[in-house]
């Protein structure tokens, strides 16, 4: 088992990656956050560790090598935690050069960072979307990488760098495929937290297509409790799929946080779908689940919940 005591964070300000300070900060000595507070952080999300002498903040660029190697150094870091990315497909679709720059081309430079410190252990938090979509049955960590978006090309890409540099330079790597998160701290601009802020603001709830498409949902301390386990104790070059065992069309979905919300189906309104919109991702977590005992612990209803919870409480607070 590794100790993980020292953690580089890249990406920390950001949804997932704050879920994981605020879970791992009572297990390390020290998290180092690095982040280029791009619009998607949101320092708020990290008000509960700020003052913890454990944690740190550095505003930096995951490209920037020598800062990276420096930190690592300066902090005597033992594990490097991936998560900082350019992260919404949509966005991908209308630019996808950033998403190259700070996927790819980001993840590369880390890679170099390790490769320079190769006591160091590099865990790369990628996404179930680098399988492609699937009509029938799920993907499972054998499966081919068939990315359908600029996103998830990006991702695919810096996973196959991530392999390659573990086989070429035997460095102690491991890579997660997670399903869909939801949860607190979740930027506006994903599905979940706009639909629950149209609702709350009485808007219009816009969906793709007819809204038939199925994704599989995690609520985040799920996921944050899963990179935990495979930093620990994940086996050297392997992957491990994460998910939700949560499968369900986005039109049922939004059916459920009306109802929560008690808002007016009314408001739906069917927009023209995404381009080459994946229709189904469906993930398979018999290996994290049977070989590092990870299951999720929230149910949907459960999750949901504390998401609509949150978002009442945030939404209501004076900014
Ligand atoms: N959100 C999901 O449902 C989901 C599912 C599976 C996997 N993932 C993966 O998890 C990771 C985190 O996702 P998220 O939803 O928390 O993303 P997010 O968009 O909420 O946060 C990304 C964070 O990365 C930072 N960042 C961006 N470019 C940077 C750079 N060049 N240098 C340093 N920091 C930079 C941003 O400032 C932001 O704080 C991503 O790698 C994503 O691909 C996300």
């Amino acid at each position: 088992m590794r100790a993980c005591k020292r953690i580089l964070v890249t990406g920390g300000a950001g949804f997932i990656g704050s879920a994981f300070i605020r879970y791992a900060i009572s297990f390390a000595d020290k998290i180092v956050n690095l982040d280029l507070l791009t619009y998607a952080a949101n320092l708020d999300s990290l008000k509960s560790v700020e003052n913890d002498p454990r944690y740190l903040f550095v505003q930096g660029n995951i490209s920037d090598a020598p800062l990276v190697d420096a930190l690592c150094k300066k902090h005597q870091i033992d594990t490097i935690v991936h998560f900082a990315a350019e992260s919404h497909v949509d966005n991908s679709i209308l630019g996808p050069k950033a998403f190259l720059e700070t996927n790819v081309f980001g993840t590369f430079q880390l890679l170099e960072v390790v490769r320079n410190n190769p006591h160091l252990h590099f865990h790369h938090v990628s996404t179930d979307e680098v399988y492609g979509s699937i009509e029938k049955g799920s993907f499972n960590e054998d499966s081919c990488l068939k990315p359908n978006s600029p996103y998830s090309a990006s991702k695919a890409a810096s996973d196959c760098f991530v392999r390659a540099y573990t086989h070429t330079y035997n460095l102690s790597t491991t890579i997660s495929h997670c399903s869909n998160n939801y949860g607190p701290w979740q930027h506006s601009e994903k599905f979940i937290p706009h639909m629950i802020k149209c609702c709350l603001e009485n808007k219009p709830l816009p969906v793709y297509g007819k809204g038939l498409n199925v994704r599989d949902w995690l609520y985040v301390d799920d996921h944050a409790e899963a990179l935990f386990l495979i930093i620990q104790k994940g086996k050297k070059g392997e992957t491990y799929d994460i998910g939700g065992e949560c499968e369900m069309q986005n039109i049922t979905l939004l059916y459920s946080l009306i109802e929560l919300l008690g808002a007016d189906p009314s408001l739906i309104t069917f927009v023209n779908d995404r381009p080459g919109h994946d229709f189904r991702y469906a993930i398979d977590c018999t290996k994290i689940k049977t070989t590092l005992g990870w299951s999720p612990r929230h149910s949907l209803e459960e999750g949901l919940r504390k998401t609509v919870a949150w978002h009442e409480s945030y939404l209501s607070i004076p900014k």
